[in-house]
C-alpha cells in the first residue's frame, strides 16, 4: 500500500465500511455495497488517488471473507474478535457513548459504571488500538487520515503516538454532549475521550452547537484545545443522485402500491399523507410522533378519514433489547390508534419496519407532510432529502433539536419534540398550508439542503486538514 505520491494518500476509518458479506447456502460469499456520504466523498477524490478504507468486520461473513482473503480493492477490513467488538460496539459505542451524546439516559436508574462496564471498556481500547495499529501500518508517509465517529474517538490520540508524521482528523456525525452531561462519565473515561480526540490535528462536526459542545467539554476537562482545530462541515443531501434513483421505476411501482394503501377521502380525493422514514433509534422520537397525530385526530376530527401517517421506522441495532422493545413500543402505539380511529375503509396509520429504500423515495416523493422530530440527532438527512425529492412539495415539520435545524429551521415549521400538543398544533398548520406556499417553502428548503453535496463535505475536510 506505500505510496510514492504520499501528499495524495487518504485514509478513511470507520466502524462499519463501505463492503458487506453474507455466506450463502452453497458456502459463496454474497457481496453489498453500501451507499452514503463517506462513500461519495472517497470517489470524489478520483480513482487514482492512493486510498484506503480501514473498517470492522461486523457479521459472521464479514469474518469469513477476511479468513478467505476475499476483499475490495481500497478497503481493509479488521477481523477483531466477535467477543471484543460486540462489548465495544453493543457496550460502549452503542450503550454508553452514543446515550452519552444523545442524552438518553432515565438518569434515576443508568447509568451504572461498574465492573461489567470497566471490562467493555478494556474491549473498546483494544478496539481502537486496532484500528490505530492497522492505519500506521498502512499509512505512506505524510498521509491523511480521517477517522469517523463515536466508535473511534481513542483512534487519533493512539496514532498520533504511533505515527505523528500523519495529518489526523476526526468527524463526528453525531451531537457532542454538552459538559453538564459529558460529566457523567467516570473522570478517568471522559479524559480518555478527550485526549483521543485531542490527538487529531482537527475535529469536524456537523454543526457549531456540537462543536461548540465539544470545545466546551476540552475547556472544562481537558485543559483546553491545546493546537487541535475545530471546524463545521454540515453534510448535505446527494442531490444528483437523489432524483435520479426517485425516478427509477421500482419508485414508481413503490409509489402506486403506497397510493393504494393510503386510500382515497370519502369525497373522492386523494388523502393528505404525514410521512417519516427512520432507522428505529431511540432518539427519533416516533413514538411522540405518533402521540401528536393521535392529538391532531382528536383536535380536529375533521381530518380524520383525510389524512394518513405512513411511518417508516426500520430495524437498527437489534442485539440491543431497548432498540427492540422500543422498535415494539411503536408497533404497538401504532396498532392502537389504527383500533381507536381506524374505520372499514381508513387505515390512519400505515407503519412499515422492513427496510426498502425505494419504498422511502417513494414516500418522499409524495408526502404533503414530512414528520421530522428528533429529540436530538447530528444532522437528520431525512429533513435534507425530502425537499430534494418531493414531487409536488412537502412541509417540513422539524424538531429544534436536529443538527438539520441549524440550515433548514427558517422554512420548516419547527417543534419542541417534546411537546406533543405543540406538534400536533404544527401537523395541522402544515397539513393547512395552502400548495403555493408549500411549493416555495420545499424550494428554498431543497436549495439549503443541497448546500454542500457529500463529495465537497469531504474535499473541504480534507483542504482543511
Ligand atoms: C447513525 C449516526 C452515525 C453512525 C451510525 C452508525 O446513523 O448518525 O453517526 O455512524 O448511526 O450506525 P450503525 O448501524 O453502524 O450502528
Amino acid at each position: 500500500m506505500a505510496s510514492t505520491n504520499s501528499a495524495a494518500q487518504v485514509l478513511v476509518a470507520s466502524n462499519r465500511g463501505p463492503v458487506s458479506y453474507d455466506v450463502r447456502e452453497d458456502g459463496s460469499l454474497h457481496t453489498k455495497r453500501g451507499g452514503g456520504g463517506l462513500v461519495s466523498g472517497l470517489s470524489a477524490i478520483g480513482s487514482d488517488a492512493d486510498s484506503l478504507w480501514v473498517c470492522s468486520a461486523l457479521s459472521e461473513g464479514d469474518r469469513e471473507a477476511v479468513r478467505r482473503g476475499v476483499g475490495e480493492a481500497g478497503v481493509r477490513m479488521l477481523d477483531i474478535p466477535a467477543d471484543v467488538h460486540a462489548d465495544a460496539y453493543n457496550g460502549v459505542a452503542n450503550s454508553v457513548l452514543w446515550f452519552i451524546h444523545h442524552m438518553l439516559y432515565q438518569t434515576p436508574l443508568e447509568p451504572v459504571f461498574d465492573a461489567e462496564f470497566r471490562r467493555q471498556w478494556a474491549s473498546y481500547e483494544t478496539y481502537n488500538r486496532a484500528f490505530a495499529e492497522a492505519l500506521a501500518q498502512e499509512a505512506a508517509e505524510g498521509a491523511a487520515v480521517v477517522v469517523q465517529d463515536y466508535h473511534l474517538t481513542l483512534v487519533p490520540g493512539m496514532l498520533r503516538e504511533l505515527r505523528p508524521d500523519l495529518r489526523i482528523g476526526h468527524f463526528s456525525h453525531t451531537p457532542w454532549a454538552p459538559p453538564e452531561y459529558f460529566r457523567m462519565l467516570p473522570d478517568d473515561v471522559a479524559r480518555q475521550v478527550l485526549g483521543g480526540m485531542l490527538g487529531a490535528d482537527r475535529l469536524g462536526f456537523l454543526t457549531h452547537r456540537w462543536a461548540d459542545a465539544f470545545t466546551a467539554c476540552a475547556e472544562q476537562f481537558a485543559g483546553g484545545l491545546g493546537g487541535t482545530r475545530v471546524g463545521v462541515h454540515g453534510l448535505g443531501a446527494d442531490a444528483d443522485f437523489l432524483r435520479e434513483r426517485a425516478h427509477e421505476a421500482d419508485v414508481d411501482e413503490r409509489m402506486a402500491a403506497l397510493r393504494e394503501e393510503i386510500g382515497t377521502a370519502p369525497d373522492g380525493g386523494a388523502r393528505r399523507t404525514i410521512v417519516r422514514v427512520d432507522r428505529t433509534e431511540l432518539s427519533k422520537n416516533i413514538v411522540r410522533g405518533l402521540l401528536a397525530y393521535r392529538q391532531l385526530l382528536d383536535d380536529h376530527p375533521e381530518w380524520r378519514e383525510r389524512v394518513v401517517h405512513v411511518a417508516f421506522a426500520y430495524p437498527s441495532r437489534q442485539d440491543l433489547a431497548v432498540y427492540r422493545d422500543y422498535t415494539a413500543e411503536v408497533q404497538r402505539v401504532a396498532q392502537e390508534i389504527n383500533s381507536e380511529y381506524g374505520t372499514p375503509d381508513w387505515t390512519p396509520v400505515v407503519l412499515h419496519v422492513k427496510d426498502d429504500f425505494a419504498r422511502s423515495l417513494a414516500a418522499y416523493r409524495l408526502g404533503d407532510v414530512a414528520l421530522v422530530n428528533p429529540i436530538r440527532d447530528g444532522m437528520n438527512l431525512v429533513a435534507k432529502e425530502v425537499p430534494v425529492v418531493s414531487d409536488e412539495g412537502c412541509v417540513l415539520v422539524l424538531s429544534r433539536e436536529a443538527g438539520a435545524y441549524e440550515e433548514l429551521g427558517e422554512e420548516a415549521i419547527t417543534v419542541n419534540p417534546y411537546d406533543v400538543i405543540g406538534t400536533a398544533r404544527a401537523l395541522n398548520e402544515a397539513l393547512s398550508m395552502p400548495a403555493g406556499e408549500r411549493a416555495e417553502r420545499t424550494k428554498r428548503l431543497a436549495a439549503a439542503a443541497t448546500a454542500l453535496p457529500p463529495a465537497q463535505w469531504f474535499l473541504d475536510q480534507l483542504n482543511a486538514l
